[in-house]
């Protein structure tokens, strides 16, 4: 079996097929990292390139991670160290590099729709870490992998986005795939952070009302409040917002129900997130990240053009 797509640059152009073929992919990978030798020659004669043009932990230490687990060989390129901080076009950089006989590209960078461009005018293999506010197309199948390894299944999981969805590449990657693998969702956040037309756009539920989501969900992704990405004010402080949205134990232990608390990271403590929520039992925010490796393991060897046994 193989992905019907030579690219991975978000999850709106994948099938049903492509998002399972990954997720049982990534509980084989999964395994193998239990392992005491957590290595496999799958990408031998491979090499990767890691561009990133904005910041990163989890993303970027990730994909490094899966490629040398992989036994690929690895380039890391930070834009703010390279001939870019001198005006060098992406373009430019991304075929020097190329000729250089590099195979894949990982990339993340603050414009939208920057790693389609780049697989319009280049051979290799692209893979989106992170395009802008449009998609995270690795983060929502590590959240739904972590979903479906706590919960059991995907299909009529009822899962709320909670947050600054109006910023979020995250939100939008999860409801692409939460919609086509049969959950139901809701986004739920401030008025202005919830982009106007989001229900008849992506066939989501909209709440202004924290307390009636948490009540309804099996599932809550907290989002981060991207500060950087807002050039206007949107809400009246941070201490507000953490009044209205942010969740604390308090507020799960009055709804009387278990919830499955997951964040993106980094986490905004105190705004968005509580620590007795953050740090609880309740939380799988470091079993997402932990799930990240054997996904991008799996998108990597998927994109690699090897096939996996039926
Ligand atoms: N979740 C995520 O993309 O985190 P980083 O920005 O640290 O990669």
């Amino acid at each position: 079996m193989q992905l019907s797509t030579k690219h991975l640059l978000g999850i709106k152009n994948l099938t049903q097929e492509d998002i399972s073929l990954i997720l049982s992919t990534a509980q084989q990978f999964k395994e193998v990292l239990q392992r005491p030798v957590k290595k496999v020659p799958s990408l031998r004669e491979v090499t990767i390139v890691n561009l990133f043009y904005e910041n990163s932990t989890r993303t970027r230490i990730s994909f490094e991670l899966a490629e040398k687990r992989l036994s690929a060989d690895v380039i890391n390129f930070t834009a703010s160290a390279s001939s870019a901080a001198k005006g060098e076009t992406l373009l430019d950089t991304v075929n020097n590099i190329l000729s250089m006989k590099v195979d894949m590209v990982v990339m993340r960078h603050s414009a939208s729709g920057a790693p389609h461009f780049l697989a319009d005018h280049i051979p290799a293999a692209i893979i989106n870490a992170g395009d802008g506010i449009n998609e995270h197309p690795t983060q929502a199948l590590l959240d739904a992998f972590s979903i479906q390894e706590k919960t059991g299944t995907l299909a009529g999981r009822k899962v709320a986005l909670i947050g600054d969805i109006m910023h979020s590449r995250v939100a939008q990657s999860n409801i692409y795939l939460l919609k086509k693998m049969g959950a139901s969702v809701v986004v739920c956040g401030p008025p202005t952070l919830i982009p106007k037309h989001i229900a008849a756009a992506l066939g989501v539920e909209v709440s202004y009302n924290l307390r009636e989501t948490l009540a309804w969900c099996d599932v809550a992704n907290v989002l981060r409040i991207q500060l950087e990405r807002q050039n206007q004010v949107l809400f009246s402080s941070l201490r507000e917002y953490n009044l209205a949205y942010g969740i604390g134990k308090n507020l799960l232990d009055s709804l009387n129900k278990e919830i499955v608390i997951m964040h993106p990271g980094p986490i905004n403590r105190g705004v968005e997130l509580n620590s007795d929520v953050a740090d609880s039992k309740q939380s799988i925010i470091l079993q997402q990240v932990e799930n990240g490796v054997a996904v991008r393991m799996a998108v990597l060897y998927l994109l690699s053009g090897r096939s996996v046994a039926e």
